[in-house]
């Protein structure tokens, strides 16, 4: 039996209402459904992060979810973490230390990274590596991840003192 459930929600700002089968994933959703491919899915158990969310303003695994769950809830993805006219701050960050190389957990580790900073949190090493660890590399080595966060909350810090603008201000 293949019984379906209508859900309705907020994807990236913009309400989405669809019919899907019980057991359909979010993540499967996310990039089948909606066309969201920075979504991306590795380990598909919840270990490596690459399909990590915020689901109501908390990072989610979208891999351990049902489409279903998502009901009534506020979803952003990569995509609305990215300014349509080019990176936000922190992928900026990540592209000057070099903080990828294939970029498949990229999206993972910047919606983390935002999560992490957006609490306001002291940002010294030891944070942000306790802040990233549920996010899987298997590539590039976790010294420039480390590194591209920290400077994106040093410039957060600097902003939010005044001592800088911030981006697209006058
Ligand atoms: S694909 Fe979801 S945690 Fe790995
Ligand atoms: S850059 Fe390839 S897995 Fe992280």
């Amino acid at each position: 039996m293949n019984e379906t459930h209508s859900i309705d929600l907020v994807v990236n700002g913009q309400v989405v209402s669809r019919q899907v089968p019980a057991r359909l994933l979010l993540a499967d959703f996310l990039r089948q459904d909606l066309g969201l491919t920075g979504t991306h899915v590795g380990c598909e158990h919840g270990v490596c992060g690459a399909c990590t969310i915020l689901l109501n303003g908390e990072t989610a695994r979208a891999c351990l979810m049902f489409a279903v769950q998502a009901q009534g809830c506020e979803l952003t993805t990569i995509e609305g973490l990215t300014p349509e006219d080019g990176l936000s701050p922190l992928q900026q960050s990540f592209c000057g230390h070099h903080a990828m190389q294939c970029g498949f957990c990229t999206p993972g580790m910047i919606v983390t990274a935002e999560a992490f900073l957006a609490r306001g949190e002291p940002v010294d090493a030891e944070s942000v590596r306790e802040a990233m660890s549920g996010n899987i590399c298997r590539c590039t080595g976790y010294l420039p991840i480390v590194e591209a966060v920290m400077e994106e909350g040093r410039r957060r810090n600097l902003e939010s003192s005044g001592a800088i603008d911030r981006p697209g201000a006058k």
